[in-house]
């Protein structure tokens, strides 16, 4: 698959998206070291804090398939650039293969990257406890 395809299943993720109180929709696809895509959308919660967001919506759905070890994530968004939030950065970084990538795009505009370092530098992660999320 190409990189292509994995905006476009970003695109499509976030026709999923159950945001009634937002209308923020995200979509994410979260691509493993040998390529497969994950994908996850954001669903909130009438209790605002219990909502999930599309990046870690995806994270579990990888999880739930056996897998955890991932170089890229695709975020779209229909309200503009959605760069991950501060929880979704570091459960990305959790589980990050090498120089982990985040794109983040939408359906009209260019895409933009960034490397989850630049994101979340000095982060806090599992080398810091000496344990790898393998
Ligand atoms: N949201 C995501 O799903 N990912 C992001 O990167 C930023 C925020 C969601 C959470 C909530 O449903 C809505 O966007 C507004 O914060």
């Amino acid at each position: 698959m190409t990189d292509c395809d994995y905006r476009h299943l970003a695109i499509q993720a976030l026709e999923n998206s159950y945001s009634p109180y937002s209308h923020f929709r995200v979509g994410a696809c979260l691509v493993c070291e040998d390529g497969t895509p994950f994908t996850g959308a954001n669903f909130e919660n009438a209790s605002y804090g219990a909502t999930i967001c599309a990046e870690r919506c995806a994270v579990s759905n990888a999880i739930a398939h056996g897998r955890r070890r991932f170089t890229k994530v695709f975020i779209a968004c229909d309200s503009g650039y959605a760069w991950p939030c501060g929880i979704c950065r570091q459960v990305l970084n959790e589980f990050k293969s090498g120089e982990f990538t985040v794109y983040t795009g939408d359906p009209e505009n260019e895409w933009k990257a960034l490397p989850l370092s630049a994101l979340l530098p000095e982060s806090f992660g599992p080398e810091s406890l000496d344990m790898r999320a393998d």
